[in-house]
């Protein structure tokens, strides 16, 4: 076996284009001359048409966790009341982020592959007559279960509420339709490393007028997440301390490449690959985590695994040459994902399921060969007949 070609299939880090590889060779800059406000200024204005916002979309060197805290920080007074919309385990790490930080946090939680009910957060913030609630967190794309939040009902319900909204899309920006402005989403935040194409380091946010007047009333501690700081040096074409340069460059050219593919394109490959990926997946036999076809998501599948799911991974990694993920915390021992975003085709899906069902059937699950591929090329087959 080759071991080198090894085809990445898990959600994020994903694979990155040559285009992008490239363009992290190039040689340093200075941070605080012309070239790099020309690279800012580049990448500011394509971040925010993925974003869908006329608002700026602020970098930070960090993992996108980093963009739970400075949408925390940046916008609530120590121990306020946020309401945390939990579908899995992102969900749960962002509540104990809020937490941690001295909030006062409530949880609505669905069961794994549910997707959040607009209309039970609705009801929650109906009862909260005293509009105790400043903010409600929910997940665009809970990568764990591999469900997507109808987030535009839910920014409905929650803007008749006047709480904010924050809404995680590290795993959805970029490859699921997703509008700031026309929603009216107050935080926006997302990671360089799964829809954007570019390796991990980058965290991305973007804040609405309405969360940025909070920010002016807001009293938590911060330094390195300051909005006013970053806003200032963001007015100059800068950064306040020292920008991840190499990342910058990753971003303009993988930000060309959805330009040019167009977002609404690119949305609609994702929505193809996701079609492919659970039309594979139930000519199986195998049931998905995210059972309702209208919340799956189109970038990540979760798939309940009828042997041990680590088992398949390892054939599939060592003898098939292809990358699956597991399950997240309790999830572990129960499901494994195919993650099908960013720098992915739908021949890489094909590839992905043939080594799924091969896999299981070294694992001497009774799978027949080639039923996944056939489906998904016939999910591919109508698409291309349009
Ligand atoms: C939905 C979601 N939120 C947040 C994160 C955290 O991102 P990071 O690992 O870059 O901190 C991830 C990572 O997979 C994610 O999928």
């Amino acid at each position: 076996m080759l071991r080198e070609k090894s085809l990445l299939m898990i959600p994020g880090p994903t694979p990155i284009p040559p285009q992008v590889a490239a363009a992290m060779t190039r040689p340093m800059i200075n941070h605080r001359g012309e070239e790099f406000s020309a690279l800012f200024a580049e990448v500011s204005a394509g971040l925010q048409q993925v974003f869908r916002t006329e608002q700026p979309v602020y970098i930070f060197p960090a993992a996108g966790s980093g963009g739970w805290e400075a949408a925390l920080v940046n916008t609530l007074n120590p121990g306020d009341t946020v309401l945390s919309v939990s579908v899995g385990d992102f969900g749960e790490r962002w509540y104990r982020a809020a937490t941690k930080l001295g909030l006062t946090v409530e949880r609505l939680r669905f069961e794994p592959g549910e997707a959040a009910d607009p209309a039970r957060i609705a009801e929650r913030l109906a009862e909260d007559r005293q509009k105790q609630i400043q903010a409600v967190l929910v997940q665009h794309n809970e990568t764990s279960t591999g469900v997507t939040n109808d987030v535009r009902s839910i920014a409905r319900v929650v803007r008749e509420h006047g709480a904010l909204i924050m809404v995680d899309s590290v795993s959805g920006l970029g490859a699921l339709p997703l509008e700031m402005d026309a929603w009216g989403l107050d935080v926006v935040l997302t990671g360089a490393q799964k829809a954007l194409m570019c390796p991990p380091g980058l965290s991305l946010i973007a804040f609405s007028e309405r969360a940025r007047a909070a920010s002016e009333r807001s009293r938590m501690p911060r330094f390195y997440w300051d909005l006013e700081a970053v806003h200032k040096s963001y007015l100059k074409r800068q950064t306040p301390y020292t920008p991840a340069i190499s990342l910058y460059y990753a971003l303009q050219a993988s930000l060309r490449l959805i330009q040019a593919e167009t977002l609404e394109g690119v949305w609609a490959r994702h929505r193809l690959m996701g079609a492919m990926c659970r039309a594979g997946v139930k000519a199986m036999g195998l049931t998905l985590l995210a059972q309702d076809e209208a919340t799956a998501s189109d970038t990540c599948t979760a798939v309940v695994s009828p042997v041990d799911p680590k088992a398949v991974r390892k054939v599939a990694r060592e003898r098939l040459g292809v990358q699956l993920a597991g399950g997240q915390a309790d999830l572990a021992d129960k499901i494994f994902r195919i993650g099908h975003m960013g720098y992915t085709v739908p021949g890489d899906v094909l590839q992905a399921l043939a080594a799924t069902e091969m896999a299981l059937a070294l694992c001497g699950y009774p799978v027949e060969i080639g039923r996944a591929v056939a489906a998904a090329q016939e999910v591919w087959m109508r698409d291309l007949h349009g």
